[in-house]
């Protein structure tokens, strides 16, 4: 039933995106649900695993929300099997000789967050690789490109100035509150207003950039929330505010939990849509965040655990 609908939508798509450069999130939907159908298929034939997780090194935990953003990870893994928590899937395996598990974390900042607290709990990962698609705020960003995540913010923990009724639903006059996550020296949770990538797992990523000039990365600046934003005007506050690169829906929320447990973190995005450019959204492009992001696990579990 759900094919079906994305078969229709798929067809208004093709009838509409001629007439006009507009998009919606549903179509956005549709399309990664179908670039994602063969994936499904092929997750629906791992075997289940048998008993609790067990390794003797701590694995690599890889993060996609969606089929299209998980697959090139788990067709990977070797002797990958699934794990599924609360309807979340799990796919351990390894990678290079390692033990790797992929989590498809579903979409949105709730979802990540508590795909990575039971993943964290079950798997006890050394380290964190959030990564997929996002839209751009920086119209130099063309679709493609990867955002290596110096910096990861969630643009709606904030506070409003407050306003009259009947004075308009502006946003823009707001001060950043941040989000709560355990703080090891105050021992108690501590608001953030930002949170930063492991300084091994970054530099790891920053060498592939520079030894693969196939890859067009950045660094830059993720903005998180549960909100797909087309305002021009606000991304653009928020690109001069805060300097964000791109927005997606996980990354604040990942590294959130992730400091809170004390577990090195990388975020990763690569640019499917621009709405500076007022470019729709390409799930395609999905695979190439996960072919850099492979890259830097191997020489993660080369250069840094040393295996
Ligand atoms: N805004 C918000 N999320 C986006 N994503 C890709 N582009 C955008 C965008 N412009 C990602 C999110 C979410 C799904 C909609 O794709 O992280 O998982």
């Amino acid at each position: 039933m759900r094919k079906f609908f994305a078969l229709v939508i798929a067809c208004l798509l093709m009838v509409t995106s001629a007439a006009s450069a507009q998009y919606t999130t549903e179509v956005a939907d549709s399309a990664a649900d179908m670039a994602g159908a063969a994936a499904e298929k092929f997750y629906a034939t791992l075997p289940a695993a048998k008993g609790e997780y067990k390794s003797s090194r701590r694995p690599i935990l890889l993060e996609g929300a969606m089929n299209t953003e998980t697959e090139v990870f788990v067709r990977a893994l070797k002797n990958p099997v699934a794990y599924r928590e609360l309807n979340y899937l799990f796919v351990a395996g390894t990678y290079k000789n390692y033990p790797v598990v992929v989590v498809r974390t579903e979409q949105g900042m709730a979802n990540a967050a508590a795909s990575t607290a039971l993943a964290i709990k079950k798997f006890n990962p050394i380290a964190v690789i959030n990564q997929g698609t996002a839209g751009g705020h920086d119209g130099a960003l063309k679709i493609g490109d990867i955002v290596l995540g110096e910096k990861i913010f969630n643009c709606f923990a904030i506070k409003t100035s407050r306003t009259a009724v009947g004075t308009g639903a502006e946003l823009t006059n707001q001060e950043m509150r941040g989000t709560y996550a355990f703080d090891t020296a105050s021992g108690i949770f501590q608001p953030n207003k930002e949170y930063f990538p492991d300084a091994k797992l970054f530099d790891v990523a920053k060498k592939i950039s520079d030894a693969h000039k196939n890859f067009n990365v950045t660094s830059g600046v993720i903005c998180s929330s549960d909100a797909w934003l087309e305002n021009l005007d606000f991304i653009n506050f928020l690109h001069e505010t805060y300097g964000s690169s791109c927005e997606e829906m996980e990354t604040a929320s990942v590294a959130q939990i992730c400091k809170s447990a004390g577990v090195p973190f990388l975020g990763i995005r690569v640019i499917s849509d621009n709405a500076v450019h007022s470019q729709a959204y390409e799930p395609a492009v999905a695979t190439i965040a996960q072919d850099f992001t492979l890259l830097v696990v191997e020489d993660y579990i080369r250069d840094v655990l040393k295996k």
